[in-house]
């Protein structure tokens, strides 16, 4: 009998969400390719083998009858390095002041601002890895992390350094995203601001970002600075993000389409044109509905007919002391209940067109030979459940790079 270091067997549902490698669009996000009894085996780290009733002599054989296994989660949407939050802007937003109302009076991302340049880096890693550990134990294997509260060269390199060394010592992988263009300083104007992040800032990122994003939003960045900053930073090999159109329609959903972004993030006002562009340039759409959720707000993206429309929908947490949730398994309930996507179609989105939406469709997003072994155990009979059973973490036990780091209860046997 082969060996395996690990074999997970008899799981009710195994959901491998394995087919075509490139981000999945309409029925196609419905397809997780399921296998009932499904068993999966593990061997230095990688995916060695899914099917069902699989044989292997393994040293640690997980039996998963009754529960659901799916690739670990990918969030690739965050702002997970900050210090400080901002509990008490609830009572505000409760008045009625909006997230702008919050901004302009130099709260909100300011507030931020302040506090992250304050913070010693060793603050930062301890505040930062504690949220990491959340989002670890609800099931999210890899994420994004945007810098984006320093607005100034020094913190902004400090934030990049940050987000690599957690990389390094957290069981988490880190993706790095550059947002200098996040907010415009209070002491500055827009446009000196911008020559700033493309002379001071871009040329001195190397290979800590892989991404340029840009918050793209009326009283913040123009479709103009937009351009500017993310043509600037292709000159560095820096993939462009965006924040479009969450607050206004600035024309963000075209703009990620002309600059040729690997995503569009928020989307919730963007219009039909944009969004066309945006399926004819396969930039994929992540969708981030905490985010109007903690903003009490009732308009969510347009997800059914962006699914319609061919475009490939992501789903992200936007983790950020305004939307302050690690849990992907929150906003997969979100994205049903309140963008009526369907519970498959949320599980593509949170999965495969997630690890798309952070250019690792090779590596992960898909439970198939050859894969980083990132899975998740849950404890519910079918992935429909997670939908459908809210409010308490599903999640039994978590495998990254093929090993159990997170383990929510003691039914492991060994053979
Ligand atoms: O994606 N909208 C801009 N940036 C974040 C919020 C950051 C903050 O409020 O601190 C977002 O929602
Ligand atoms: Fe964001």
């Amino acid at each position: 009998m082969e060996s395996a270091d690990i074999l997970i067997k008899n799981a009710n549902e195994l959901v491998t969400v394995r087919g075509i490698n490139q981000p999945r669009t309409k029925k196609q996000m419905n397809n997780l390719s399921i296998l009932k009894d499904g068993s999966i085996a593990i061997k230095d780290g990688k995916i060695i083998d899914v099917g069902k009733n699989l044989r292997y002599k393994a040293e640690t054989i997980i039996d998963s009858k009754g529960k659901t296994i799916l690739p670990g989660f990918v969030d690739p949407h965050t702002h997970v390095v900050f210090s400080g939050s901002r509990e008490f802007e609830l009572e505000m937003k409760l008045q009625g002041k909006s997230y702008m109302d919050i901004l302009k009076a130099g709260g909100g991302i300011f507030y931020t601002v302040n506090k992250t340049r304050e913070a010693t880096e060793n603050s930062l890693i301890e505040q930062s890895k504690e949220r990491l550990k959340n989002m670890l134990e609800h099931g999210t294997t890899t994420c994004e992390a945007k810098t984006g509260y320093g607005l100034e060269a020094k913190t902004e390199l400090k934030l990049l350094n940050i987000q690599k060394k957690l990389d390094k010592i957290h069981d988490i992988d880190i993706v790095s995203t550059f947002l200098g263009a996040h907010a415009v300083p209070k002491n500055l104007n827009s446009d000196d601001y911008v020559e700033q992040i493309i002379n001071e800032m871009l040329p001195n990122i190397g290979d800590l970002a892989t991404f340029c994003d840009v918050f793209c939003e009326k009283g913040v960045f123009t479709v103009k600075q937009s351009k500017r900053i993310l043509e600037e930073a292709k000159k560095y090999d820096l993939i462009p993000k965006l924040h479009a159109d969450e607050i206004v329609d600035t024309g963000g959903a075209l703009l990620a389409a002309q600059v040729e972004a690997i995503s569009a993030d928020h989307l919730l006002m963007s219009n039909d044109m944009g969004l066309k562009k945006m399926v004819e340039k396969n930039v994929i759409g992540v969708l981030l509905p905490g985010t109007p959720f903690s903003l009490m707000q009732q308009n969510y993206a347009r997800a059914r007919e962006m699914i319609d429309m061919n475009l490939p929908i992501a789903l992200a947490t936007d983790l950020n002391p305004n939307c302050w949730i690690e849990n992907m398994q929150f906003i997969i309930q979100l994205a049903c209940l309140n963008m009526k996507m369907t519970p498959a179609e949320a599980i593509t989105a949170a999965t495969f067109n997630a690890a798309c939406a952070i250019g690792k469709n090779k590596d992960i997003g898909s439970l198939e030979i050859g894969k980083k072994a990132d899975i998740i155990i849950m404890n519910c009979p079918s992935y429909n459940s997670i939908t459908y059973h809210f409010g308490i973490n599903l999640v039994k036990s978590v495998i990254k790079n093929g090993k159990i780091v997170v383990n929510h209860s003691s039914k492991l046997t060994n053979s």
